[in-house]
């Protein structure tokens, strides 16, 4: 949520900052802005909306070396060009851009700034009027920042101007993520590596509760003792071209295409070489003494979770729940005396998911985190992380990363029962079937035209839509509901098909659109049954079966898979079903409005 950016160097910081923040827009798109800093002065601007506005309002003359940007998801204060970043202290010397929350903000306000006159509504003015205020009463700056960064709470990734010094950029952070980019001649900051992979693939981490100080040729390290900190630099093996969309007209659309190529991608991180899977065998311990697992996750990570319920239940014999994280963290279950937590989140910052890591930890129990993101906070914190390899998702709408969080899970639930010598038990190979699957889904995306007819036919003119399914299919059915309603504003539900009876089948009305999933054997009588209900009220289904176990009249039959593993196929359609609806009602795909890809708040 929000994006920031910095850069110091030779070239000129404007087309740079601007750039980088292009690439943070999935964090955070209702409005941007840039401060740049030459020997002329501060240069501010900024807009409401998204970056292409702010590129329309930009002096193209004024030329600088340094600046800061950020790009908004709003938190305090409505979307507008007055609460949009940088901000600055009342008499005009310090600039902000900030990616957080300042928790006490208004304590900051009504005590030791009350006399100050702000322009904003935000949280984040209080940082620059608090810098001001301290550097007034006779501090350095340096030291002024330092002070001001102990009087915050919260979380932050801070950058700050000061319109006297030409040289200098102060950096903070705490939870919220943030890195030093290094080049020959410059230094820059972003809220992601991705934002500045045009300039250097050269990066160093900042832990919580540090600073730097951040120059053309150097940076300094601190904590908030003051003490001074080396860290050794790391490569991000990320290629630019990674993150762009070619020829594709949404990025939502290239990643459900790459699904089958990161379930691929997947097996072959995952083999060990001797037809093993590779993980590690500490964890492989942990799963098998753990007497109960409590997976924990938000949103679309959440529905994996629940798909990573069905398989560790089935395949290990483990118990398992899935928590949403926003509510275990205030209200959590009984837990057992042995449990085992594992944390999915594709980008692996989300706010919600690390307050529960952050208590679990505290309570000493192991923690796992599966984590489309190197070394992101979440994979950091925990004992263990699992990687998805999907490769970056810039699409806010999470697509791949589901599926491959999912395979993931499934090779996890596998290599705990390796431990206990039952892999023989299925006689099932883990590999060939995920790659049965893989094949699956590229069967299935390259049927596109049979989703956007199934849109033709099913949801031009609706306002609603149902989707019901039993057993893993009622989590697909909650996933597709998502995905639908996210991007297209369609008001869309997942519902148990044998609960419609108990109160939702009232909504069932003439042409009602449904539908309905139907992959595992055991309980497609009952969900046939469940949709002659709702047919017979007048809702209009269309049927996602399975290959062998179809009947004349089913709209999407999938190719056959193993049975544990059909959502990895089946989310395939009401994804596609999903992007055409939204392309249909002319939305915007990549960003839908109110949201933002990595949700850094609680
Ligand atoms: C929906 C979606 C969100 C995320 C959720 C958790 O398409 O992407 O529901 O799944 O915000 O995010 P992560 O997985 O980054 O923790």
């Amino acid at each position: 949520m929000c994006g920031i950016v910095g850069y110091i160097g030779s070239q000129d910081a404007k087309e740079i900052l601007v750039k980088g923040l292009e690439k943070l827009e999935y964090r955070g798109y209702d409005s941007s802005g840039i401060a740049i800093l030459n020997e002329s002065g501060l240069h501010l601007y900024k807009e409401k909306g998204r970056i292409a506005a702010l590129r329309e309002v930009i002096d193209s003359e004024q030329g600088a070396r340094m600046g800061i940007g950020h790009t908004r998801w709003a938190t305090h204060g409505k979307p507008s060009k007055r609460n949009a970043h940088p901000h600055q202290s009342h008499n005009g010397r310090f600039t902000v851009v900030h990616n957080g929350v300042i928790e006490n903000y208004q304590e900051l306000k009504e005590n030791s700034l009350a006399h100050i006159p702000f322009s904003s509504d935000t949280d984040t003015e209080v940082i620059v009027q608090k810098l001001e205020q301290l550097v007034e009463s006779g501090l350095s700056v340096e030291e002024a920042f330092r002070q001001l960064l102990l009087a915050i709470k919260g979380s932050y990734a801070v950058a700050v101007l000061d319109s006297q010094d030409t040289e200098t950029i102060y950096v903070g952070k705490n939870k919220s993520p943030l890195l030093i980019g290094l080049g020959s001649d410059f230094h820059v900051i972003a809220s992601d590596a991705m934002a500045m992979l045009q300039l250097t693939n050269q990066f160093v981490e900042l832990l919580d509760e540090e600073m730097v100080i951040l120059r053309q040729h150097a940076k300094t390290i601190k904590n908030l003792d003051g003490e001074t900190i080396q860290r050794r630099p790391f490569q991000v093996k990320l290629d630019a071209s990674d993150i762009e969309k070619g020829l594709y007209p949404h990025y939502m659309l290239k990643e459900i295409d790459e699904q089958p190529v990161v379930i691929r991608k997947v097996i072959s991180k995952y083999q060990d070489g001797q037809g093993g899977i590779l993980i590690d065998p500490q964890l492989r311990e942990r799963m098998t003494m753990a007497d109960r697992i409590y997976i924990i996750a938000c949103g679309t990570s959440y529905h994996a979770g629940l798909v990573g319920k069905q398989l560790i239940e089935k395949i290990a014999n483990i118990p398992v729940e899935a928590h949403i994280a926003s509510e275990f963290l205030y209200n959590r279950s009984i837990l057992s005396a042995n449990p085992l937590f594992i944390f999915i989140s594709q980008s692996g910052e989300t706010a919600d998911s690390r307050g529960v890591l952050v208590a679990i930890k505290q309570m000493g129990y192991p923690t796992v985190t599966i984590t489309n993101v190197p070394g992101s906070t979440l994979s950091r914190e925990a004992d263990y992380t699992l990687l998805t390899y999907a490769g970056p998702e810039i699409a806010v709408a999470s697509t791949k990363a589901y599926t491959a969080q999912i395979a993931v899970l499934a090779l996890l639930a596998f290599d705990s029962i390796r431990e206990k010598g039952m892999e023989q038990l299925y006689g099932i190979n883990p590999f060939h079937e995920l790659s049965i699957a893989a094949n699956a889904m590229e069967i299935m995306i390259n049927k596109k035209e049979m989703m956007e007819e199934v849109v033709w036919q099913y949801l031009t003119s609706s306002r609603n839509c149902f989707f019901i399914g039993r057993g893993v299919d009622y989590y697909i059915a909650l996933e597709g509901a998502l995905k639908l309603k996210e991007i297209s504003y369609i008001q869309a539900e997942g519902f148990a098909g044998g609960e419609l009876k108990h109160g939702t089948i009232a909504l069932v009305e003439e042409g009602t659109p449904a539908i309905a999933l139907i992959t595992q054997s055991h309980i497609r009588a009952n969900v046939r049954s469940n949709v002659q209900e709702i047919m017979a009220r007048g809702a209009n289904v269309c049927m996602i079966t399975m290959e062998g176990s179809e009947e004349r009249g089913d709209q999407i039959v999938l190719p056959a898979v193993h049975e544990l593993l059909t959502p990895l196929v089946s989310v395939i359609p009401l994804q596609l079903i999903s992007y055409y609806a939204a392309k249909y009602r002319g939305c915007d795909i990549d960003k839908p409005r109110n949201l933002a890809k990595s949700v850094t708040v609680e």
